[in-house]
């Protein structure tokens, strides 16, 4: 602005200057010539007398007539700008001079020449024009002289002088005028920009507030603003020991009062009938293992699938108890589904359909579309129950995972100012892949009502955007991690989810030497013998059989490790209904069964298939019995297995084997990292892991545990929370300025 204001005033001194010296310049300049042409004029004059009584003065002098010649010559001075007239004879006589002839003039100064001529004499200071025209009569001649007095061409060039500084001095002022004028208009523009800008930086984009309102509005923004600062400056320091409190805390400050509602398939505490009583049962699932702990930090309605058989029986009027049932500190929803339903939304479209789609396992998807109006059905019912479930028009809503790609969209067209964080918990296949899915635009779709779309890793990120990209209309833009489709934006960003620090199930847990005994004894084997465990879902991404033939093959390469080491894979039965996973189940049997004749017998049994559900206490209890832990997932988006065995090996001690398809090999890097598609590598692994030195072991455990401790499931939440709350205070602040500026 300044820069606007000084460059047009230097223009206008420089023609202040100009002006100065043309004045300068000009005025010598103008003095000659208004002298030049007066005299000329006066000349012209003086010829013009001559020409006019030429004729009368010759006869009067041929008629020697002296008082005509005086009578002429009186009558020609009374002109007043002639002074004299007279007559030079020609022996430099001055014959009859008219009254006020100067006495110094004097006819012997006058040139005696054929044609006139013109000559400057000087009288009592004053300039006279002497012109002398020859007159010839009678072979005489003689000269009439007219005089002129020149000294009104000195008033003349003054007057004229004067004028020409008194039009420059008139340019020059009415251009200080006109700078004076710009510079003051310039000034105010200056000042009510300056003031303006002020004004932003107080209230941002307000400006035509009334002042009350304006520092309502400044007060409300300034505070929006802080709550972003706070939640970055959190992000940004990495020193963060993040835990339930520093969760609890950074939500108290940068949402306050927010409402938190979380909505996934799988319920967190199940109640089922057993024995003649209810039990409940945690279900194991990475999901639930996952978020437990941060909704017990946060507060709020979870809203799941009663799946349990005594669930019904547990929830009051609203279909709701509070959990965890010895200290509740949010609500579990829970939304009934017919077995129709179920068959068609879970095991249907989200397990044939998407899970194998999602996941490079080599498992046909099949899409039925049957399955998929069940799996729409079942989405809206979400939607309206987070509808019915918030108090507020902006609630936080944790949308988990692929059982809900639709509900964003008819959460957001439900409830337009929520902030709907969607994580997707499962890989994202790459663009080519997921075109064979008949709804893939309206699964897009249904994602993009998200405000932020988390997925474990930038890898998966990159495959949605080039998903979006390739069948859907919208603008991505890579640098700031967006998609904008139908005028909403979403933020695609990686967090990689994690486990619990630290974990609960620790708690209470014997020394690790107790649990090596108390296990060995379980299973039937000496105290020295070598533990490999394996722990999960009964799931063909897992790679259990994998695992097994890489058992098998270092029993064949080693048998010196016969007797000496056991395989124990604890299995949860799940989706059982589905033939993909009976077939696995019993294609595990019967290779356990073979791998155990080859190398077994009645009292050494290489593989333990225990094909049941284990709470976390008991998983935990074997991970800490355990030398190594194999995880070999043909594909796996995280995998919190691995980092819930890291978590629990407070001793350091243990190996982990992990595939390089989990997201978790992005950080366990210290694990033996293989191919479970190759069997003879994951056997050299598994020889490495068993016979790996003490302070090796502990070296690789220590960065391991250092990784999940930090990056543990409070940052992961924090993280996507801070993003959530910045997203929803730019929302708020664009609000208030879009209102303030409808005024
Ligand atoms: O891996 C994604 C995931 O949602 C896990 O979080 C969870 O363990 C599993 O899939 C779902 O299992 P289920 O179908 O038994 O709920």
């Amino acid at each position: 602005m300044f820069y606007r204001i000084t460059r047009p005033l230097k223009y206008i001194g420089l023609g202040f200057m100009v002006i100065i010296v043309l004045a300068l310049a000009i005025a010598p300049f103008s003095k000659r010539l208004i002298e030049q042409w007066s005299r000329s004029d006066v000349e012209a004059r003086s010829r013009l007398v001559y020409n006019a009584i030429q004729n009368p003065v010759v006869r009067a002098i041929a008629d020697s007539d002296a008082s005509r010649l005086s009578s002429i010559f009186e009558s020609v001075a009374l002109d007043e700008r002639i002074l004299a007239v007279g007559l030079c004879d020609e022996g430099g006589r001055l014959l009859n001079p008219t009254k006020l002839m100067p006495a110094t003039f004097s006819c012997k100064k006058v040139a005696r020449s054929e044609a006139e001529s013109f000559s400057t004499i000087f009288n009592d200071g004053r300039r006279i024009l002497v012109g002398a025209f020859p007159i010839v009569e009678r072979n005489q001649k003689s000269y009439l002289v007219i005089l002129t007095d020149l000294s009104f061409i000195d008033a003349r060039s003054g007057q004229a002088q004067a004028f020409i500084v008194a039009a420059l001095a008139g340019v020059a002022i009415a251009i200080a005028g006109v700078a004076a004028i710009f510079v003051v208009v310039m000034l105010r523009g200056w000042m009510s920009s300056l003031r303006r800008a002020i004004e932003e930086i107080r209230s941002g984009a307000i400006s035509s507030a009334t002042s009350h309102d304006r520092s309502a509005i400044d007060i409300q923004i300034k505070k929006l603003l802080g709550a972003i600062e706070v939640g970055q400056e959190t992000i940004r320091s990495g020193q963060i020991d993040w835990s339930p409190g520093t969760l609890q805390e950074l939500l108290h400050k940068i949402l306050p009062g927010a409402e938190v509602i979380v909505i996934s398939n799988r319920e967190p505490y199940i109640h089922n009938h057993a024995n003649g009583a209810i039990s409940l049962q945690t279900p194991a699932s990475g999901l639930v293992s996952a978020l437990e702990p941060v909704i017990r930090a946060c507060g709020g309605t979870w809203i799941a699938h009663g799946s349990g058989s005594a669930d019904r029986e547990t929830v009051g009027r609203d279909d709701k108890i509070g959990v965890p049932p010895n200290a509740p500190s949010y609500a579990l929803r829970r939304i009934w589904i017919s077995e129709e339903e179920q068959d068609g939304y879970y095991y249907g479209f989200s397990n044939e359909g998407l899970w194998p789609l999602c996941h490079i396992a080599f498992v046909r998807p099949q899409f039925r579309e049957s399955d998929w109006q069940q799996y729409e059905q079942i989405n809206e019912r979400f939607a309206d129950a987070v509808t019915q479930e918030a108090r507020t028009e902006d609630p936080i809503v944790l949308v988990q995972d692929y059982h809900f790609a639709l509900a964003p969209r008819m959460i957001r067209q439900r409830l337009p100012r929520a902030t709907i964080v969607t994580f997707w918990h499962i890989p994202w296949p790459n663009a080519e892949t997921f075109s064979i899915c008949p709804w893939k635009e309206r699964i897009i779709d249904g994602l993009l009502g998200s405000t932020i779309l988390g997925f474990h890793t930038q890898f998966h990120c990159n495959n949605f955007f080039e998903t979006v990209d390739r069948f859907v209309e919208s603008r991505i833009d890579r640098e700031q991690a967006t998609v904008t489709s139908g005028g909403h934006e979403t933020m695609v960003r990686a967090y990689p989810i994690s486990i619990e620090w630290p974990p609960a199930a620790l708690a209470g847990q014997p020394s690790v030497d107790a649990c090596r005994s108390q296990i060995r004894q379980s299973l039937g084997c000496a105290p020295g013998i070598k533990l490999a465990v394996g722990i999960e879902r009964f799931d063909y991404t897992k790679g259990i059989l994998d695992r097994m033939k890489a058992v098998d093959d270092l029993l064949i390469r080693e048998p010196t490790w016969k007797r000496r080491l056991i395989f124990v894979q604890v299995a949860a039965p799940t989706r059982s209904k589905l033939t993909s996973y009976s077939n696995l189940q019993s294609e595990a049997l019967t290779l356990a069964d073979d791998i155990n004749s080859r190398h077994g017998d009645d009292s050494y049994q290489p593989i333990r298939l225990l094909i049941r559900h284990h709470e976390a206490a008991e998983v935990f209890k074997l991970f800490r019995a355990a030398d190594v832990c194999i995880v070999s997932s043909l594909h796996d988006g995280m995998n919190l297995v691995a980092k819930e065995f890291v978590a629990a090996r407070d001793d350091n001690n243990g190996v982990l084997v992990l595939s390089s398809f989990t997201g978790a090999s992005r950080e366990l890097s210290e694990a033996l990292i293989v191919n479970p598609y190759n069997t003879q590598e994951m056997s050299k692994a598994l020889d490495v892991a068993l016979r790996m030195p003490g302070d090796e072991q502990q070296e690789r455990m220590r960065l391991m545990r250092q990784q999940v401790q930090e990056w543990n499931v409070y940052r992961w939440a924090g993280r996507m929370l801070i993003d959530a709350a910045a997203s929803r205070q730019r929302r708020r602040i664009f609000d208030i300025s879009e209102a303030n500026h409808m005024r």
